[in-house]
């Protein structure tokens, strides 16, 4: 392919033409919009997510999921937040059916029924005093987390989930067999209709930051790496995704996304027939805020830019607290 024959630019010449040979579409269908739900009236401005509320469950939760719905967002994401009082050590008001999730995927079941698709996160951060995501031993003075007894916890709330109408249950903990303990727990009970979305690749990373202010879920003590992935591994990821999918995932993850396009485009190639959805995490969506709001980017343009790189890395799914905003930019055609 030789200059002067071969000239790139023709292919570039206007905006019609880009849009011809453009190898991306970005759709709203291709987000899932995450929520956060919560006790009690009055919906709360979430300080770290400008943009994002912590909502209750009833009419304010229902017109929020009615707007997004009017702009072609129809896919879900709920996590619970309760009061810190609540909470205990293994995260008993996760698997309570009076939760807020629980209550939330009723209320959103019985007013949109099959307009919408609803994912439930599985996980028990939200919920535990400690802020781990699991039930933490405690031996010869060192702290570990048990890793089957969680798994057992998680399958009880994926079935109070599966329960109350949801669509899809989503484990987030990083517990080895979650899938298939979750699985076997859903088929058991004759819910072989639903779901599971895994989190499959989910590093530990420092881009979780906003949402553990959001959801008051950060750990009292130690971190989240003897669970979560290692950042500086990528074929590590197929090993999680291999063992997810042979444990019965349906689609599977990787988490957080723009600092991971590598591992998404590793994931995609070697799993092509596997649904794929990436999590465009909250301190990614907390920095184009931020940058926006101090005037040194154009959030409109980097937004799209951001979610539609997303999706050439190979995310068949994206979920972004960004879908309302991005669906309505996309009403006006691309900005490329
Ligand atoms: C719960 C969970 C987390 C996120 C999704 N599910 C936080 C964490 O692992 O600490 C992060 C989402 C985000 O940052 O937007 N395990």
């Amino acid at each position: 392919m030789k200059f002067p024959t071969v000239r790139p630019r023709r292919l570039r010449t206007n905006k019609i033409i880009r849009d011809a040979v453009a190898e991306t579409a970005l759709d709203p269908s291709d987000f899932i919009y995450p929520i956060f739900v919560k006790e009690g009236p009055g919906r709360e401005a979430i300080p770290t997510m400008p943009g994002q509320h912590r909502w209750p469950v009833g009419e304010e939760l229902i017109k929020h999921v009615e707007e997004a719905l009017a702009l072609g967002v129809n896919k879900f994401i709920l996590f619970g937040v309760v009061p810190e009082e609540q909470k205990d050590p293994h995260g008993s008001r996760g698997y309570d059916p009076e939760g807020p999730v629980p209550k939330a995927l009723r209320l959103l079941k019985e007013t949109f029924g099959d307009k919408i698709l609803l994912f439930a996160d599985v996980c028990l951060c939200e919920y535990t005093d400690h802020g781990h995501c699991g039930v933490v031993k405690t031996t010869g003075g060192r702290w570990h987390i048990d890793n089957d007894e969680t798994i057992k916890l998680y399958a009880k709330e994926a079935l109070v989930y599966a329960d109350a109408g949801a669509d899809f249950v989503a484990p987030s903990g990083m517990m080895d067999g979650q899938v298939a303990e979750i699985r076997k727990a859903l088929d058991a009970h004759g819910f072989h209709h639903v779901g599971i979305m895994a989190y499959s690749a989910k590093y530990a990373s420092a881009f979780y930051g906003p949402f553990r202010t959001a959801a008051a879920s950060a750990p009292k003590f130690g971190d989240r790496r003897t669970y979560q992935m290692d950042p500086r591994n990528a074929h590590e990821a197929l090993k999680e995704v291999a063992m997810d999918l042979e444990e019965g995932a349906d689609i599977v993850m990787v988490k957080p996304a723009l600092a991971y396009l590598d591992v998404i485009r590793l994931v995609k190639q070697h799993y092509p027939w596997a649904p794929l959805a990436a999590y465009n995490v909250s301190g990614e969506y907390a920095m184009v805020k931020a940058a926006a709001a101090a005037g040194y980017i154009d959030e409109r343009v980097v937004t799209l830019e951001i979610l539609t790189a997303i999706k050439r890395a190979g995310a068949d799914l994206i979920l972004t607290y960004h879908a309302p905003e991005a669906a309505k930019w996309l009403k006006d055609g691309t900005p490329f």
